[in-house]
């Protein structure tokens, strides 16, 4: 009996999981999973222990909705606020009532980007377990017993939150005395060749919070970026299911990834949306803990089961009619895309690293020399003196500044790299003021936290520098990091310098999940579990708002992140990290982009080659060639890959990887333009299918092909030995090939060419496309004179249009209404150019709030830039074009067009300035 009551005994003392992350981490071996999980096998509407309380208060002048929701089986409470907002969205926040701890609450401050636009036009309608609110056409009805709240849209029940009943909220206790809330973490120390146990002290006990939310009728969800693997959602859970690990949220280093599974990537945006024909909704689960989701599938309806080691249910609804609305709902509160420095939508080329002056010198004469386009050279860790950040390694790269003036004569720029862990040494500043300052990173028991990283070195001597990391969500913190971009501070940079954010999930080198412990604490004692996904979106803001203060807020910055959260879009660029040299991370690739557009993120691209390999020719220029396609177009190697610039594989190669580069700089002011409609959308550039043709069933599965802006269709080519290919044609506009200039047409399924030196890449029926003429060398600067070619692809029904937005490229008088946004339709008798905004005095934005705009402003009267050619896909044969100018300087006459009949292109040649109002008037 004594021995039985030891053994118990032990059991309880025992750390309640015993896990080996030598990998990546699974379900099994995370204690709120598991606990979920197993609420999901055993437990059911009819089991679930919450209920709504019957008085629930509608305060009609802020339009909060709010009550209490008891637990049967603690005999606790908690209380919940729902809002609706004016943007067809809806929010819960369910907290613990009269809670032991306060829950981390911060997130939202991060994520959106303006006070939420709650509107209280909101009707109430009681029944005997349900409260129906709604506005307009939608509604969320609380169901008191058992608890369930539901979003309807014209009627229609379209989100469902615990109708299968596994709503789990851990309320903070006391700790009883048999129990052990630590928890156990076998870790691979790679680094020291060892492994050890770490223990999670979890000084508050479980935290979670899950629940399961139901898109009743929808086979299709999509979102929850970052995750290496198909568009639409496969099932986790379930009869078949496709995965055995839910998706999971753990931003993480993750080198080498390997793709078509549900293990955590650098990034998180907790954003999922379902699509069907004529309907669609999305959730937001605002929560930057772990989090884990499974996907199950049943009569024909999707439920995802959300799983967060702790913090709040701030749940958020969106509605609309298609995907697209649903995605733009989400955008105007998370924000749109920062608008991209215009060189930032350029060639960059990267590499770990260029490791002296002279290499970075020769690396961008050779751009010169094969006559191809770039923008930026970019300079990793070892541009550092011993990876500290903000110094340069002046043995290897003794003048910066000269460097940086030899690339600024070219029009180019430069990025260096920022990581946010900084080298335990007495002698480097930025460790030793933060480190006074308080602004770091602790341990459980106060101390500083240290670990291991870049600073380290590989390969280890042991006892070699430890690294401390910034607590970012520290106020002091971030106006401390910002402060380092200031010119006295980060020295010899110059004003083309800008910032390549890594290692920001944070990674840890044989930290406990490859990060930082969780129960170290940041400012006021929050849990670094609590914050844990915030930690990267947090330093790129900081970085942000560092290079606004270098350059008095005169210039829109330049970073680029790997680790993010909801709403990162707003400082920045991110790519996909250490992705390997396969075939496999290449057809990954697009699957990915078009679920981070959906999710907000537009200015996103993955390592052009692969980071970690050798791509061999082919695989290379297949890369180029698709990744014109992404917002962000960067060649970059790891330290161990051999060289790949893109002359170093020879002919043919160099010739088609040229052409990849030219054609991107071709594209530019229509890129730009796709940014520009973002930005004030903000709906997003890169569009899935099913996005794009929401009422046609056949898209929903698909995720080779998608758009690119508006106007662009695309089918990367990733795999190998490819000459043709298959192209799906959604309706029944005529389709032109970029490259080959090929028509395609008819509804349906269509066999194409696609050799090596070009891309199934078509302009849609109906559109123009704003492009350069002439031939792209030197960089997007030296290109800036270069006139306009406006490529127009006439519908079946024999029409088109489209738009330009150019403004300088890179300051932000674009607020101040300093651009050009023009209109032009091409109609059979006439082409007409106008202002977009005529009689208007400013932009609405639905991401970035209004811009004043002035008619005929500065920028639109000086700008020299011209429309050299109107291009005309699919015209009639045209025997006269006359141009008139509408120009507010004046009248002028009339004047004859010169008419080139190209093959199936019939180019006008206008020399007409953007600025300027003008028709062409066509005669047959
Ligand atoms: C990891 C990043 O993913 C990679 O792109 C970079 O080159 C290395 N860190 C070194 O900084």
């Amino acid at each position: 009996m004594v021995g039985m009551r030891l053994l118990v005994l032990a059991a309880a003392l025992m750390p309640s999981v015993l896990v080996s992350a030598k990998d990546w981490k699974t379900c099994s071996e995370s204690s709120h999973c598991v606990r979920n999980r197993a609420i999901a096998d055993s437990g059911s509407a009819a089991t679930s222990p919450y209920a709504v309380d019957s008085s629930i208060d509608f305060d009609q002048e802020s339009g909060e909705i709010t009550g209490k929701i008891g637990n049967s089986a603690s005999k606790t409470k908690l209380s919940f606020k729902l809002t609706f907002l004016t943007n067809d969205a809806a929010r819960i926040i369910i907290d613990e009532h009269d809670g032991l701890h306060n829950r981390y609450h911060e997130a939202p401050k991060f994520a959106f980007h303006r006070a939420l636009p709650v509107t209280s036009d909101v009707k109430r309608e009681d029944s005997s377990n349900t409260i129906t609110f709604s506005h307009g056409l939608n509604e969320v009805v609380i169901q008191k017993q058992p608890f369930a709240i539901k979003g309807r849209r014209n009627g229609k029940e379209v989100i469902n939150v615990n109708g299968n009943g596994w709503f789990n909220f851990e309320q903070y206790r006391k700790k009883r005395p048999d129990e052990d809330w630590s928890e156990s973490l076998l870790v691979d120390d790679w680094l020291n060749k060892r492994d050890f146990t770490w223990i999670d002290t979890r000084p508050k006990g479980p935290a979670s919070v899950a629940a399961d939310i139901t898109f009743p009728g929808f086979e299709h969800v999509y979102g929850i970026p970052e995750h290496a693997t198909s568009l639409n959602l496969k099932t986790t859970r379930g009869p078949g299911a496709a995965y055995t690990e839910p998706f999971r949220f753990w931003n993480t280093d993750t080198y080498n990834y390997t793709t078509n599974v549900t293990t955590a990537n650098y990034g998180a945006i907790p954003f999922m949306v379902a699509a069907k024909p004529g309907s669609a909704a999305g959730v937001m689960w605002l929560n930057p803990s772990e989090a884990w989701i499974d996907i199950y599938r049943k009569e024909g309806s999707t439920t995802s089961h959300w799983m967060s080691e702790s913090g709040l249910v701030d749940l958020l609804f969106f509605w609309g009619n298609d995907a697209l609305e649903v995605s733009r709902n989400f955008g105007i509160l998370t924000g749109s895309q920062e608008l991209p420095q215009r060189f930032s939508l350029g060639y960059h080329q990267c590499r770990y690293s260029y490791l002296t002056e002279t290499e970075a010198l020769e690396v961008d004469a050779g751009f010169d020399e094969y006559k191809i386009p770039y923008d930026t050279l970019w300079l990793d860790i070892d541009v550092t003196q011993g990876k500290r950040y903000f110094t340069w390694n002046y043995t290897a790269f003794p003048t910066p500044v000269r460097m940086q003036d030899i690339l600024a004569a070219k029009g180019r720029k430069m990025v260096t790299i920022k990581d946010p862990h900084l080298a335990v040494d007495e002698n480097y500043k930025v460790y030793t003021q933060a480190l006074e300052q308080d602004l770091l990173i602790k341990f459980a028991n106060g101390s500083t936290y240290e670990g291991q990283c870049w600073p380290t070195n590989i390969p280890v001597e042991q006892g070699k520098t430890l690294a401390v990391w910034p607590d970012y969500t520290k106020p002091e913190m971030m106006k401390f990091w910002a402060e380092q971009y200031k010119y006295e501070n980060y020295e010899n940079q110059t004003k083309i310098l800008w910032t390549w954010n890594d290692m920001n999930e944070p990674a840890v080198f044989g930290g406990p999940d490859k990060s930082a412990p969780r129960d170290t604490l940041h400012y006021g004692d929050v849990e670094h579990r609590d914050v844990h996904n915030l930690y990267g979106a947090l330093m790129i803001q900081a970085s942000y708002e560092g290079h606004l203060l270098r350059d008095d807020h005169a210039l829109r910055p330049f970073i680029l992140t790997r680790a993010f959260f909801a709403g990162s879009q707003r400082y920045g660029a991110m790519w996909m990290g250490d992705s390997g040299s396969t075939w496999e991370h290449l057809q990954v690739a697009s699957p990915t982009i078009q679920s981070l557009a959906l999710s907000g993120f537009q200015f996103t691209g993955g390592d052009i080659g692969g980071f970690i390999g050798s791509p061999d020719g082919e695989l290379l220029t297949r890369w180029y060639y698709s990744a014109i396609f992404t917002g962000f177009y960067r060649g970059h190697s790891d330290l161990g890959s051999p060289r790949r610039e893109p002359w170093v594989r020879g002919e043919p190669y160099t010739s088609y990887i040229r052409e990849a580069i030219r054609t991107r700089y071709t594209l530019l002011p229509f890129i730009y333009t796709s940014f520009w409609n973002n930005y004030v959308s903000p709906e997003p550039i890169v569009r899935p299918m099913f996005a794009a043709f929401p009422n046609d069933p056949k898209t929903l599965d698909m995720e080779e092909q998608y758009f690119f802006g508006r106007e662009l269709m695309v089918k990367p080519i990733t795999s190998p030995n490819v000459t043709e290919t298959s192209i799906y044609l959604p309706d029944a506009e005529p389709y032109y090939n970029i490259f080959t200039w090929e028509k395609l047409q008819g509804q349906g399924e269509h066999t194409v060419a696609a050799g090596l030196n070009g891309l199934p890449a078509f302009i849609r029926g109906g559109s123009v496309v704003p492009t350069k003429h002439g031939v792209a060398t030197g960089s997007s600067k030296t290109q800036e004179s270069l006139p306009l070619d406006l490529v127009a692809v006439l519908s079946a029904e024999g029409s088109a249009s489209g738009s330009m937005y150019h403004d300088d490229g890179e300051s932000f008088s674009n607020q101040k209404g300093k651009f050009i946004w023009k209109q032009f339709i091409v109609k059979s008798d006439k082409i007409t150019s106008r202002d977009m905004l005529a009689g208007k005095n400013n932009v609405h934005t639905n991401g970035a709030g209004d811009i004043p705009f002035s008619p005929y402003n500065a920028f639109q009267k000086w700008s020299p830039l011209k429309v050299k050619y109107i291009t005309l896909l699919g015209a009639k044969a045209i025997k006269s074009a006359t141009l008139n100018v509408k120009s507010k300087n004046g009248c002028h006459p009339a004047k004859e067009v010169k008419i080139i009949v190209d093959g199936c292109k019939t180019k006008l040649e206008v020399n007409v300035r953007l600025g300027d109002d003008w028709d062409v008037v066509l005669h047959y």
